[in-house]
């Protein structure tokens, strides 16, 4: 199967089809040709690990790289790209930004759709287009099957008409990788579009029959919805769907599929039966942990620490037009639970300051860490109070290894970057486990 990577990153989908760089079999599935562009920064670090962990090597066009006449990473903006000048190909994935997909109404002079610039959706559309390839595995966060708020399921009801008018059958999935074992809660939309000219899609293919179920096996499904998507111009759709006043919710569940704009869809949950994995098992010894990973007793205390931030407030706060007004949130999980699978991980993962959403663990320093930190003075015993944590305890955020372990990345995959940036790519990449299933299936069975 030759695959083609969009907005690949630091390779997730590379790594879900082909394997590790350094153990890929490259057999059953390739990466051809891979795209990535960092808008509005010279220096493109995510793919300089792309190009570092796959040993390619430029070319005379200094954003082509190459391992080989099979093997191209282009390091441009897609918008530039011409469908053309991309090898022909079985499947093209990606994991785009959800952004806004309305569509205006075409003058009657001009031809095809009028996306809005800048939505990356619309390149997509106009490679498969262009291309033409048997299938296309996109990925999104699940706020895309409810966006925009205005006319919830809008934007989804736009691609999948869209993908529909170019003869494309389409199934879609919401995957909380921890649900199939895999040791993070990240909820994403898998969304498998093939070209094909079998219109059979029936309940069937959603709980069983389709790439997904057999993929990520769920439980039978019940109480399925069926709906057309209005077989008039894609405008329409965009001015019309679920434009009632209100907020009228999604008709699109966590499943389903859709031919010939004909929409099937239902509420499913897994039915994986393996082991599940927890926090814990991605963790480092305590010796590995460097330094700035352990927190600093006075930065937990502090007016604006790690304890606040994580905890429940209720306080008047100053807005910037000068009104006060009241603000209030419970507590979360703190530290975070060991025995479970992690939280997601969140671009802004990275950095020493305290906040909400970063990840912190309880762990036993050793005794260097203890002695040079001054994790024995009554500062940080104030904090054990606190939290009820016992003597031989400490708190500390996930290292980058452990953050490249809850994607399925290999260990010091992303080694070249500054910390920061480490745990940025893996706050926007993707459980590469989840692509490893859906991979396998569709080589099985093509
Ligand atoms: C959600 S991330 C995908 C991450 C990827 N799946 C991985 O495993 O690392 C989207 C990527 O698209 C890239 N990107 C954004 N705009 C782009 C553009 N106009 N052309 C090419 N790549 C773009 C971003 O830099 C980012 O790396």
């Amino acid at each position: 199967m030759r695959v083609v990577e969009l907005f690949a990153g630091v390779g997730g989908f590379r790594i879900g089809f082909e394997g590790p760089p350094e153990s890929s079999s490259r057999d059953g599935a390739r990466v051809v040709w891979a795209n990535q562009w960092e808008p509005s920064t010279k220096v493109q670090h995510a793919a300089q690990v792309y190009v570092t962990k796959w040993g390619l090597e430029q070319t005379d066009d200094s954003d082509v790289y190459t391992g080989g006449k099979d093997d191209v990473f282009v390091n441009k903006d897609i918008s530039t790209i011409d469908a053309e000048s991309i090898p022909d190909h079985d499947l093209i994935c990606g994991g785009f930004p959800c952004q806004d997909y309305s569509v205006a109404k075409t003058l009657p002079t001009a031809h095809g759709i009028a996306g809005k610039k800048g939505v990356l959706w619309w390149e997509i559309h106009r490679i498969i287009e262009g291309k033409r390839p048997r299938f296309a595995l996109l990925e999104n966060v699940d706020r895309l099957l409810k966006s925009p708020r205005s006319q919830r399921g809008r934007d989804f009801a736009v691609m999948l008409a869209s993908l529909s008018d170019l003869g494309y059958a389409v199934e879609w999935r919401v995957v909380d990788s921890s649900d199939y074992g895999f040791p993070q809660r990240r909820k994403r939309v898998f969304i498998l579009a093939e070209r094909t000219d079998d219109w059979e899609r029936t309940t069937d293919w959603i709980e069983s029959g389709g790439y997904m179920a057999k993929a990520l096996p769920i439980h039978p499904v019940d109480s399925v919805r069926s709906f057309s998507l209005s077989d008039g111009e894609l405008s329409e759709i965009s001015e019309a769907f679920n434009s009632d006043e209100g907020d009228t919710p999604t008709p699109f569940g966590n499943c389903g599929v859709m031919v010939g704009r004909e929409v099937l869809t239902a509420k499913c949950k897994s039915d994986f039966t393996g082991e599940k994995a927890t926090l814990a098992s991605v963790l480092q010894s305590p010796g590995k942990v460097p330094d700035p990973y352990i927190l600093e007793p006075e930065s937990l205390v502090r007016e604006k620490g790690w304890i606040y931030l994580k905890g429940s407030k209720r306080e008047l706060r100053e807005g910037t037009d000068g009104f006060t007004y009241r603000y209030s949130e419970g507590p979360v999980t703190f530290p975070d639970a060991l025995d479970r699978a992690s939280r997601t991980i969140v671009t802004g993962e990275g950095g020493t300051s305290p906040s909400r959403f970063k990840h912190v663990v309880k762990f036993k320093p050793t005794k260097t860490q203890k002695d040079r930190l001054g994790l024995t003075s009554p500062q940080s015993d104030e904090v054990r109070s606190r939290l009820e944590l016992s003597k031989s305890f400490w708190l500390r955020r996930l290292t980058p290894i452990e953050l490249e372990r809850l994607n399925g990345f290999p260990d010091d995959h992303t080694e070249l970057a500054t910390d920061g940036k480490r745990a940025f790519f893996m706050g926007n990449a993707l459980v590469c486990g989840v692509v490893d299933r859906i991979a396998r299936i569709l080589i099985k069975n093509n």
